[in-house]
């Protein structure tokens, strides 16, 4: 009964999507990237609810979450940062960045700040190289970043 009441929780789109794959090889992975669409992240409702709809163990769901990088299990901030630290723009300076970051916005990579306005994440190549290094705010792309930089484009999004 409270399998329904979860589902309930999911859009009519997404329970379709889910009916639609239930039964197809590769499934987990593109439902989950569907429940990553819609929500921004995997929570642990979101988790219980793929494992029950598609009979399997929440551990196997983990596992797959864990081992692809690209899947979040926490709410991102309201502005997520990505700064990217492919190889063009770690050797420019990417890393200088995050820990830059860090020190303004008081969190590590992965987290979020307590009011829930930013996270920080580092990715890898974003695919303007040629900009590096280079972060995005919520999409919106900034290149070649300098320290001196940061502060003021935090502030644009404050
Ligand atoms: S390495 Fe950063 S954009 Fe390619």
């Amino acid at each position: 009964m409270s399998a329904m009441k979860e589902e309930k929780s999911f859009s009519q789109g997404l329970i379709a999507f889910i009916e639609e794959w239930k039964d197809k090889p590769g499934n987990l992975i593109m439902i989950l990237h569907k429940v990553q669409e819609e929500y921004g992240f995997v929570s642990r409702e979101s988790a219980d609810t793929v494992a029950q709809m598609l009979d399997i163990p929440l551990a196997t769901i983990y596992g797959v979450l864990s081992f692809y990088h690209f899947f979040k299990m926490t709410k991102p901030g309201e502005h997520n940062i990505q700064v990217c630290l492919g190889t063009a723009c770690y050797l420019k300076g990417g890393e200088m960045l995050i820990e830059e970051l860090t020190g303004l916005l008081g969190i590590e990579i992965g987290a979020v700040t307590e009011d829930g306005k930013f996270s920080l994440e580092g990715v890898r190549c974003v695919g303007c190289c040629g900009l590096a290094p280079v972060m995005t705010v919520g999409g919106e792309v900034f290149g070649k970043v300098t320290k001196d930089q940061l502060p003021g484009i935090i502030a644009k999004f404050k």
